[in-house]
């Protein structure tokens, strides 16, 4: 369900389920503008409901927070018949999902994503986790929603970072998979980052089909599925070498596909004019696109090494033929990622 004011329109979707009680997890600053809305609807509806509120934050995403969200679950006596709803960033959809999957072995959730990444990413695929000390979304488990249910509406009070963040995994699904798509985006997006509904309804829809329609090809990652991580083996590790703390994920992505590119180019796979229509298109959108000057070549490149999707010594990139098709390459040399590092550092430096 995608549409302007969804929220305030899904308590008799979610009381269709026919559950015995629900919590709806989310944020304090989320609770009044949109949570409540569906809490008194659901009440309305004759269902047994509980709010619980989390601070917000990456930091939260933890094992120690899944214990608070089970001990609320026990408290409110929620049974195998029971339902979670999750309204809040793919932080809150990520650890909601993780404590449903797992309460007694299981029990249903609703995901109304409030971020932008979150509609576009983190809703679709079933993927939910927490992280560790030792690194991102290390424990997690698969389990599908009941219902994702988004409301355009709710990007109004998102921050404009949070919404141009987002905007870089809806230009890489163009990338990936549909130039037409590419081309759309950069029409819309002056309407885009005015939070224009019907603009953002399109680009939500069509975002969720591409990711849909990758993951149901591939539901356990081994293959098709890795062209998602387009971007991402440079994006993870930028994110990594500065402690998830300069960028927000979207623009280590971003400056990460302009890095895929340029490998792109060394390995013959990219042509450069292809490189130069993502990066305009990133740069409209006021994302990143400049290779940090100040972070050393050898510690993202080790950062790459230690990253989950590195097989054996050989570095895993996704490249870029065209826009609208990407192929993996599981055999990129590391003189080749230093070249592009290198090319990357010269672009950024040129007047
Ligand atoms: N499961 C998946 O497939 C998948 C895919 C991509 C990302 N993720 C995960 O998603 C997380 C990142 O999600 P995110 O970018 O949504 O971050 P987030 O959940 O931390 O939300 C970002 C911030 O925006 C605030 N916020 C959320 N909605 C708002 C709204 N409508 N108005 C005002 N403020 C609002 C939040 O409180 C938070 O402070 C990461 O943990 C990542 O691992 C998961
Ligand atoms: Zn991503």
């Amino acid at each position: 369900m995608i549409e302007e004011g969804a929220l305030g329109r899904s308590a008799g979707l979610i009381a269709g389920f026919a559950p015995s009680s629900v919590l709806v997890l989310t944020h304090p600053a989320l609770a009044g503008p949109y949570a409540e809305s569906l809490l008194v609807g659901l009440r309305a509806a004759g269902v047994r409901v509980s709010p619980l509120a989390l601070p917000p934050g990456e930091r939260g995403k933890s094992l120690r927070t899944v214990e608070r969200v089970y001990a609320a679950m026990a408290e409110a006596s929620l049974d195998r018949r029971s339902l979670l709803v999750t309204v809040g960033g793919g932080v809150l959809g990520d650890l909601g999902g993780f404590a449903a999957a797992t309460y007694l072995r299981g029990i249903d959730f609703v995901q109304a994503p409030t971020t932008l990444l979150a509609q576009v990413d983190a809703s679709v695929g079933g993927k939910t986790g927490v992280d560790l000390p030792q690194g991102k979304n290390l424990v997690g488990a698969f389990h599908q929603p009941r219902a994702v249910i988004i409301d355009t509406a709710t990007l109004r009070t998102l921050p404009a970072r949070e919404l141009r963040a987002g905007l870089a995994e809806v230009v890489k699904y163009g990338i990936i998979r549909d130039a037409a798509f590419f081309e759309r985006v950069g029409a819309l997006l002056p309407a885009l980052l005015g939070r224009r509904a019907d603009a953002l309804t399109e680009v939500i829809r069509r975002s969720c089909e591409i990711k849909a329609e990758v993951v149901s090809a591939d539901e356990t990652e081994q293959g098709l599925r890795a062209v998602l991580n387009f971007g991402h083996t440079v994006g993870h590790a930028l994110e990594a070498v500065t402690s998830y703390r300069r960028y927000k994920h979207g623009e280590a992505i971003s400056i990460g596909m302009i890095s895929a590119c340029l490998v792109g180019e060394r390995l013959g796979v990219t042509p450069p004019e292809v490189t130069a229509r993502v990066e305009a298109l990133l740069r409209a959108a006021r994302l990143p696109v400049d290779y940090p000057a100040d972070l050393a070549t050898d510690a993202v490149i080790a950062a790459m090494e230690r990253d989950k999707k590195r097989v054996a010594g050989r570095h895993t990139f996704v490249l870029a033929r065209r826009i609208g098709e990407v192929e993996i390459r599981g055999d990129v040399p590391e003189t080749a990622i230093r070249e592009a590092i290198a090319e990357h550092l010269r672009r950024g430096s040129a007047p």
